[in-house]
């Protein structure tokens, strides 16, 4: 029998390219997704790159009720991989109550629903933002976190400590943090990627919809770091490559192979690259001009990340396959194609 896996917001931009690594590995995936960012139809998508498709239920996570009856009629899942949450670092500055609501609502909502059912295994979506502005790059598992830079941080840093607490009362939970770096990028069918609702407030779609023609120019936030090139400086992964490492993370949950109840990897390159490199990682990989200006510093920016991802390398065996231009071209490649099909 195949082992069920639930993908809280799987309908979204890392959940959807990991419902299809999960289903290329012989899994059965079942979708929470109130699709606050996302569309009903990703399902239809996998569909058509995995030949099945997930059962998806529409509901709110932070909706204590419909959730417990979810949990009540499907006791047989397996592992838990929670991605529903909001994202997004700068809007996280302008509106922190419905950060602190959504992101650690609907976690704690999850942790009693799996407890009362017996559910063994979490996989949790974290970032590199729970580290602030580290005092030495790279960043390891062992890095001190500095205070977080932004409310959406906070919500990830609050809530590693929120499942370390509940591992530590719930005998029968077990969980595995993994800290994303920047994700980009889109599936090589170029049938699912990232797409925000409204304007883009990551840099790659607003690069990829500034040279589709659908934003006048990039606003780069800041020259100024101190950094070699003055722009800020992220660790850039190929979505897909993430995808795999969450296979892998359920995996080892489900066969008992984690060496401690709650766990926590980098993932990410070990690559630092600039805003500027960036843009010119995404000019040559699709000979697409973008249009940029520099502007102001953005509010609750760090300056400059990269991962030591070598635990993951040596614990997961997981590494990172794409290029950064490989990633670009296929970030380009499923903007033109959304677009076209909306006509
Ligand atoms: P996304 O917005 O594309 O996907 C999140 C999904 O969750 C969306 O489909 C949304 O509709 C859904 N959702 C949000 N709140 C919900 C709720 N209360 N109930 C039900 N569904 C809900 O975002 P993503 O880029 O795929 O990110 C997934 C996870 O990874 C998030 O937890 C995010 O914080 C984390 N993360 C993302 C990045 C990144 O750069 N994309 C980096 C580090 C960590
Ligand atoms: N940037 C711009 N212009 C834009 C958008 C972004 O210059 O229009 C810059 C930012 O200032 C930053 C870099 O591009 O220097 C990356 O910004 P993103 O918004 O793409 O990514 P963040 O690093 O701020 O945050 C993202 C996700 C978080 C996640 C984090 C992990 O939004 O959910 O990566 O590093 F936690």
């Amino acid at each position: 029998m195949k082992k069920k896996i639930l993908v809280t917001g799987g309908t979204g931009y890392i959940g959807s390219h990991t419902a299809v690594e999960l289903i290329g590995d012989g899994f059965e995936v079942v979708i929470i997704d109130n699709l606050h960012n996302s569309e009903a139809d990703v399902v239809d998508r996998i569909h058509q790159i995995t030949g099945v498709k997930p059962h998806l239920e529409i509901f709110d996570i932070c909706n204590k009720e419909s959730l417990d009856s979810f949990f009540t009629a499907n006791k047989d899942i397996s592992a838990v991989i929670h991605f529903a949450a909001y994202k997004a670092v700068g809007e996280s500055v302008r509106k922190p109550l419905e950060y602190y609501q959504n992101n650690l609502g609907s976690l704690i909502n999850l942790l009693g629903a799996m407890k009362e059912a017996g559910i063994p295994g979490l996989v949790f979506s974290s970032s590199c933002t729970v580290y602030g502005q580290p005092e030495e790059l790279p960043v390891n598992e062992q890095s001190p976190l500095q205070p977080a830079e932004s409310p959406y941080g906070n919500t990830k840093q609050i809530g590693e400590q929120i499942i370390r607490d509940t591992t530590r009362a719930v005998s029968t939970i077990k969980a595995i943090a993994l800290r994303y770096f920047n994700p980009i990028g889109a599936h090589p069918s170029a049938l699912i990627g990232e797409l925000p609702r409204g304007v883009p407030e990551n840099l790659v779609p607003y690069i990829t919809q500034t040279a589709y023609g659908l934003r006048d120019e990039l606003k780069v936030f800041g020259d100024d770091f101190n950094t070699p090139d003055g722009y800020c400086i992220r660790d850039y992964l190929h979505v897909v490559d993430l995808a795999k490492a969450h296979v892998v993370a359920v995996k080892r949950l489900i066969e008992g192979k984690n060496k401690s109840d709650f766990e926590m990897f980098n993932l990410g390159t070990g690559i630092g690259v600039s805003v500027l490199e960036a843009i010119k990682s995404f000019e040559r990989a699709t000979g697409v001009k973008v249009n940029y200006k520099v502007t102001d510093r953005r509010p609750g920016d760090i300056e400059k990340i990269w991962a030591d991802p070598s635990l993951a390398n040596r614990e997961l065996g997981w590494k990172t396959l794409s290029s950064l231009d490989e990633a670009m071209l296929t970030a380009w490649n499923w903007e033109k194609k959304i677009r076209s099909n909306k006509g």
